[in-house]
């Protein structure tokens, strides 16, 4: 079962949704984004969703969290499952900045592709980022939208 995840998941395919971070709070178990209701259909049948997004995880713990589901009996087409990933990702994800590869950047921060490359261009040449004024350094980078929670500097 967790090797049919690995495979259909990825950060990759995470289309991010620009200036999605300026309407929070937002309410998994009341939105009407398409997302969240496939989020409801495969997730929320065992417990209740505020014991699964009270906390925001990395695109990699979402993943063994979702296989480790798999494995207590959730049920999900393969693209819903995909759908869900990429859901916990951009809505409940966190990411360090100091590692993570530019899609997943990206995808998390709900940046365009090209801004999570320029992130991760700006890392090599610079080193670590210490804080969230270091990242806003980044030539070109929209920073206005960025939510400190989902940051990571370690
Ligand atoms: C078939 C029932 C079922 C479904 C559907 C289900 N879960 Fe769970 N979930 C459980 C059980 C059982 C636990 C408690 C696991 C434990 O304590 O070991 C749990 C616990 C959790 C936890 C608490 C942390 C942890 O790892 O124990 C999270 C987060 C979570 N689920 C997320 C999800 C997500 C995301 C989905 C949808 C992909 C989902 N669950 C769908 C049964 C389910």
């Amino acid at each position: 079962m967790a090797v049919i995840l690995l495979a259909v998941i990825s950060v990759r395919a995470a289309v991010p949704l620009s200036g999605q971070n300026a309407d929070l709070p937002f309410d998994a178990m009341t939105s009407k984004e398409p997302d969240a209701v496939v989020f409801r259909k495969v997730c929320v049948d065992c417990h209740p969703a505020d014991r699964i997004v009270s906390a925001r995880h990395t695109a990699f713990e979402w993943q063994e969290t979702m296989e480790k589901m798999l494995t207590k009996g959730a049920k999900g087409t393969d693209e819903e499952l995909q759908t869900v990933f990429h859901f916990l990702v951009k809505r409940f994800g966190k990411v360090n900045i100091n590692i993570a590869p530019a899609d997943e950047i990206a995808a998390v921060l709900s940046l365009p592709d090209a801004q999570g490359e320029a992130i991760v261009r700006y890392r090599a040449g610079h080193g670590r980022f210490a804080d969230l004024d270091s990242v806003r350094k980044v030539p070109g980078l929209e920073t206005a939208g960025l939510n400190p929670d989902t940051i990571l500097f370690e």
